[in-house]
């Protein structure tokens, strides 16, 4: 996910921004920037791929007087991980850095453009340094061309900007995403996206609140709240713990990827949905020419979601589709069929087992695709094409936010496929595009479902096993469940198809055996309810999930009422990652890094 950093001082800033891009490193990012504003002379560099390269192109550069400074670590969302795309983004005399989304830039874009201005990237933020030059010319000041910049911006920012006219000024504007300016006794100024990059630099910092804007200069620190009102700032003195600022105040890593479900989720959607369509600017249609079937081929959660996928395909593309696990695959001689698409799914993009399968369906001439979390990973460069599912870094191995971007991936390219296909009619195209705008929201996670969740782990430490059970897609989900709870619990646990269990794990029903059940209001609800009751009728302790009481159940999580089963689905997926994660702390456990697990398995 994209980093900022900015200082305003008389200290080294180029060393000062590269560190504090640095300290933002474990956010992931594929391209870096930086642009010095010193004696009324801008310098910028831009490089694509680690720090190191732009720490090389860097390296001749010095600035040894007061000078202004903003930078970036850009994970590419809007357009390719490029030189021209990574930001400071430049105008004619100004710079400016951006995370987060301009949901109106082709709008303000098409303006400028029909106005002469030329654009060198495809990313919305270069909108931003354009539009504030166009309003310089009819301003009084630099301050007010940013203000009617900023009011003239629809979506999510934290934006930097430096501008020529203003040698000793950096403007700043936050609206939901993060930013906050730093202070110390050397009178020097330091923004950042996160704590990281100031502690041991600043003393004390104000995090900025949603819709605030104004501007730091060397004497003064403007803050301007939404309606335009001048605020003080809120100093307090910076955390020295840099590990748990990376956390960003959550207790571990996996909570905070849990959290961040919803914003990763609409970066993963963004620029996706058109009104009775599915655009993935990075597939060419052709890919699916003569294809009959889709194979797909993962390992763990990536093969977790793969089989959520099986059902969308079938059901919205009318595609043949089928799931394999990769070290399974691999040995088994399989039959490969060219009009066959093979697709690989990783978080990673390295995961030996899935990177082999890809070279076999390679080597035996089949058409590759693979949806993946890091551009430029082996996966990617081997495939013919590729899907980022734009998760940012995930750190904690029990994967989440990774999960959620594959099986949004999947649901988009599933409609895209019916669209192609013609399998699916425009109307219900179109609503399934519009519950997909909806995925952030069932994602949130709020305070009283993890309160709720947190007290009712105590009940589920001990036990000979757990079932997750569920019906249809919720299948895949249940498998999901238990993988999470087996990865950081180390209690067994298993997922199992609801109606399945008669045959043969019901032997096992007593109290000691808990049942997760998924219980979606708008999928085969009445016959997953029946495949509970007797489970309850013999006596297992059941959790039950859903959106409707159920009054079988020991407890019961209430999710939200929604319109789509689709909808319960990911909502559910919170709820069982919550849950494990709230059983593991109880247990004592390390959540992040639970005992003989990796995070990305690159052996055999
Ligand atoms: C490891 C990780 C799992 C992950 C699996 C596949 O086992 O611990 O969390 O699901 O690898 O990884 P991939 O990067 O290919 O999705």
């Amino acid at each position: 996910m994209c980093g900022i950093v900015g200082y305003l001082g008389k200290k080294n800033t180029k060393e000062i921004l590269l560190d504090g891009l640095k300290e933002l490193e474990y956010r992931g990012y594929d391209s870096a920037g930086i642009a010095v504003l010193q004696n009324n002379n801008f310098s910028s560099y831009k490089a694509i791929g680690k720090l190191v390269n732009l720490q090389e192109k860097t390296k001749d550069f010095i600035t040894d007087s007061f000078a202004v400074g903003i930078g970036h670590t850009r994970w590419a969302t809007h357009g390719k991980p490029t030189e021209l795309n990574a930001h400071p983004h430049l105008g004619e005399s100004s710079y400016v850095v951006h995370n987060g989304i301009i949901e109106n830039y082709a709008e303000l874009k098409s303006e400028l453009e029909a106005n002469g201005v030329k654009f060198l990237s495809q990313t919305d933020t270069e909108v931003i340094v354009h539009q504030f030059e166009k309003n310089l010319k009819t301003s009084t000041s630099a301050f007010e061309a940013f203000e009617t910049t900023i009011s003239e911006l629809k979506g999510a920012y934290a934006v930097l900007l430096v501008t020529k006219g203003e040698n000793e000024t950096i403007f700043f504007a936050k609206h939901g995403s993060p930013m906050l300016v730093g202070i110390n006794h050397e009178d020097e100024k330091y923004f950042a996206s996160s704590d990281t990059p100031l502690i041991g630099q600043a003393t004390d910092v104000n995090y900025f609140e949603d819709g605030d804007y104004g501007f730091v200069s060397k004497s003064e620190i403007a803050i301007f709240s939404k309606d335009g009102k001048r605020k003080k700032p809120q100093f307090s003195k910076i955390s020295t713990n840099k590990l748990s600022a990376q956390k960003d105040g959550y207790r571990f890593f996996m909570e905070k990827e849990i959290y961040e479900q919803s914003d990763v989720i609409s970066d993963t959607l963004m620029g996706r949905l058109g009104d009775d369509e599915i655009n993935f600017d990075e597939l060419d249609p052709k890919l699916f020419d003569g294809i009959n079937e889709i194979k797909l081929c993962a390992c763990g959660t990536s093969y977790h979601s793969a089989l959520s996928a099986t059902y969308m395909f079938e059901r919205y593309a009318k595609i043949r589709c089928s799931v394999e696990i990769a070290s399974e695959f691999r040995y088994r001689k399989p039959l490969m069929c060219k009009d066959t698409l093979f697709v690989v799914i990783s978080q990673s993009g390295e995961t030996a087992d899935t990177l082999e399968t890809l070279k076999m369906a390679k080597e035996a001439g089949l058409k590759t695709l693979v949806i993946c979390n890091v551009d430029n990973s082996s996966m990617v460069r081997l495939s013919d094409a590729c899907i980022l599912t734009r998760a940012g870094i995930e750190k904690g191995v029990a994967s989440t936010k990774a999960f959620a971007t594959q099986v949004t991936v999947f649901w988009m390219l599933s409609l895209y496929v019916a669209k192609l296909k013609n399998s699916m009619d425009s109307i219900e195209l179109a609503r399934q595009i519009n519950l997909l705008r909806e995925v952030p929201a069932s994602t949130k996670v709020t305070d009283s479902m993890h309160e709720k969740i947190k007290r009712l782990s105590k009940r589920y430490l001990h036990g000979h096993g757990f079932f997750f059970i569920g019906r249809d897609i919720f299948f895949p989900l249940a498998l999901e469940g238990a993988l999470k709870l087996k990865e950081i619990s180390y209690l067994h646990a298993e997922g199992y198809p609801s109606g399945e269990m008669k045959h043969g794990p019901i032997a096992l029903a007593d109290p000691e055996l808990f049942t997760i059940a998924l219980l979606p209001q708008h999928l085969l609800h009445e016959k997953s309810k029946s495949n509970v009751e007797e489970l309850s009728a013999r006596d297992s302790t059941i959790c039950a999930i859903s959106a409707v009481e159920f009054d079988k159940a020991d407890d019961f999580i209430q999710i939200s009422t929604c319109q789509d089963y689709m909808l319960e689905f990911f909502e559910m997926m919170v709820v069982v990652q919550l849950l494990s994660l709230e059983i593991s702390v109880r247990l004592g456990n390390d959540v992040d890094m639970p005992r003989n697990l990796a995070k990305s398995v690159t052996v055999e």
